[in-house]
């Protein structure tokens, strides 16, 4: 059996096309049309420039993955499509293309959640995922933790209050004035930089539950950056001495970077930890952009086998971090397992939920 795989939630333009016998994988294809550069120009997504590039681009991107899986549409036997979270223009964009296909080719068309698929692509490896599992989503518009029953049963355990993760690597690099995308540049400087030189908090570190806040992180970034005079800052309580901080030479910025980065992998670790102690679980699973990260890949690797050696971890390859359709065709087989698929006269009642929860 043959899906096809169309991701189109945020600024990426992704198909993919995914065989699956007796229950296992073959990815055939996968096609990923950033749109970094485009964007980076803005200082971030413009959600209209995004929709118009993917208008433009879905048809020769889908063909691309057919071609380069030596098959056509006519072998296909299902189309997977993200229909939401993510933005509402970018979502129709999958979804209509999506339908249309399914509608004229009589095919199944099968509505996948984004984030189901950032946790599922790990599905793409060898070993068998054992469940329960506990799911980390770490990604530019969320940061959970999910308590995984099964492919189709989540229970959300955690969240942030505020900010998401990749968010604050973004709001962040634009505080040091590096550009965006944030995330991978900050890890970038990072790799030259010494944690500890510059003082962060770890928000909610302390805290019995499993939630999270970022945003306090970025605004500590902030003040470090551009310190407020001391008057200021002492009449809000905060510091006595007003205290310019070396972040102006590059070595001070590496630091920095250094130093948010493991802030940020602090708090995802150790809540983490805490979440499997409190549930037991069979396998962990990462997912979602900021799973590119090499400190946080390395820190939860090496945390949880320590503490807890007979949990299976995974963490899904580079290519599969960052949003792209081979997540969304393998989240789409186990809904099509389930039944959960449109057919003919059913297809024309997808639309795209930009808020849709796990
Ligand atoms: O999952 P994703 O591609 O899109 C969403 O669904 O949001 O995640 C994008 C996020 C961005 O915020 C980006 O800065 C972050 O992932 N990111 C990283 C790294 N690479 C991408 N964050 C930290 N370290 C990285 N190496
Ligand atoms: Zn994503």
């Amino acid at each position: 059996m043959k899906i096809l795989g169309i991701e189109t939630s945020c600024d990426e333009t992704s198909a993919a096309v995914l065989e699956i016998k007796n229950g296992n994988f073959d990815l055939l294809s996968q096609v990923v049309l950033s749109q970094e550069k485009i964007h980076a120009k803005f200082g971030g997504i413009v959600p209209e420039v995004a929709a118009r590039k993917q208008m433009e681009m879905i048809i020769p991107v889908i063909e691309q993955a057919l071609k380069k899986a030596k098959t056509n549409l006519k072998k296909i036997d299902a189309l997977a499509v993200t229909y939401g979270p993510g933005l509402i223009t970018s979502l129709t964009v999958g979804v209509e293309t999506a339908k249309t296909l399914a509608k004229v080719l009589n095919k199944k068309l099968i509505p996948v959640n984004h984030l189901a698929g950032h946790l599922l692509v790990n599905h793409l490896t060898n070993q068998k995922i054992k469940y329960p599992a506990l799911g980390l989503i770490v990604s530019g518009g969320h940061t959970f933790l999910v308590l995984i029953k099964n492919e189709s049963n989540y229970q959300i355990i955690g969240e942030t209050q505020d900010d998401a993760v990749g968010e604050a690597f973004d709001k962040v690099a634009k505080i040091l004035g590096l550009g965006y995308p944030g995330g991978s540049i900050i890890s970038k400087r990072a790799e030259k930089g010494e944690a500890g030189k510059h003082k962060l908090p770890r928000p909610m570190i302390l805290q019995q539950n499993l939630d999270f806040s970022f945003s306090g992180l970025k605004t500590a970034v902030l003040y470090l950056v551009h310190p407020v005079p001391s008057a200021a800052r002492a009449k809000q309580g905060q510091v006595k001495e007003s205290r310019e901080l070396q972040t102006k030479n590059k070595q001070g910025v590496y630091n920095m970077c250094a130093e948010f980065q493991q802030a940020c992998v602090d708090v995802l670790v150790s809540k983490t930890l805490r979440a499997i102690k409190k549930y037991s679980i069979k396998s962990f699973l990462l997912g979602g952009g900021v799973a590119a990260n090499a400190e946080l890949r390395k820190q939860l690797q090496q945390k949880i086998s320590k503490k807890y050696p007979d949990i299976k971890i995974f963490i899904p390859e580079l290519k599969f971090t960052g949003d792209n359709a081979a997540m969304i065709a393998v989240a789409g087989y186990f809904k099509l397992k389930n039944k959960q698929y449109l057919v003919k006269d059913k297809i024309d009642s997808l639309t795209a939920n930009p808020n849709l929860r796990l």
